[in-house]
């Protein structure tokens, strides 16, 4: 595709401000600067403008460290979400992959790319998450048995399916399940008789979050990290 279609297409630019972008030298193609409209962009190729990656295909993906009162929806009348904290000029059919409450903290995953999404979340396929849980009363050892077995939660008919607790201390803990029901971690203490004050996710898969992102900071994630989150 020619560099000009490429860039209005991937950004929602007019073809003539396109043309603008790469004749001021501000879209690099594998890392060299390109001014020439009509340079034919090679399959595959890293297309950049101002600092971040661009793709007409709609494949884009990043990580953000969710700070505490942000909301992961893509809308919401009265809170901040996950996607207003992305300082990007196109979030055309941006998501999140997989949600925190809005008192939780740590690793989203957002995307536009829903096929890959659905591979992270569903219960079929989906990755292991990793969280780091304050609770408010002292754990007993016997909870790392309970969590290994299944935990039953309220209003479920199945239990929970195994997960590895690690007691830190009397009052934290980091919790690693294979699935994702709502409010999860929180209802699997409360089962327990215990209550999560504070809850942060560290790990979705094979990714960690990096911990180079103050909360509210996001970054694209690379190809690597994508694929490596596709094979799980
Ligand atoms: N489990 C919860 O209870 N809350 C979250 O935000 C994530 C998992």
């Amino acid at each position: 595709m020619r560099l000009d279609k490429y860039l209005a297409h991937a950004t929602g630019l007019t073809r003539s401000r396109a043309h603008g972008m790469i004749r001021s030298g501000q879209v690099t193609v594998n890392g060299e600067v390109i001014k020439i409209i009509g340079f034919k962009v090679p399959d595959g190729a890293e297309v950049r403008w101002r600092e971040q990656s661009v793709s007409p295909a709609g494949k884009r993906y990043f990580m953000l460290n969710k700070p505490i009162g942000v909301v992961c929806a893509t809308s919401d009348a009265e809170h901040k979400t996950v996607i207003d904290l992305l300082d990007l000029t196109n979030k055309k059919g941006l998501h999140v992959a997989g949600r925190l409450d809005i008192d939780s903290t740590g690793l989203v995953l957002i995307s536009d790319d829903g096929e890959w999404s659905h591979r992270i979340t569903s219960p079929k396929h989906g990755c292991d998450k990793t969280y780091r849980a304050t609770l408010a009363e002292a754990l007993d050892e016997s909870a790392v048995e309970q969590f290994a077995a299944g935990i039953e939660l309220r209003s479920e008919t199945k239990k929970t399916l195994p997960a590895k607790l690690e007691i830190l201390s009397p009052t934290e803990v980091r919790l690693t399940l294979g699935e994702g029901k709502y409010h999860q971690v929180k209802r699997m203490f409360a089962a327990l008789g215990n209550r999560v004050v504070a809850l942060h996710r560290e790990r979705i898969g094979s990714l960690a979050l990096d911990e180079t992102l103050l909360p509210g900071q996001w970054r694209e994630l690379s190809r690597e990290e994508v694929e490596a989150l596709s094979a799980q």
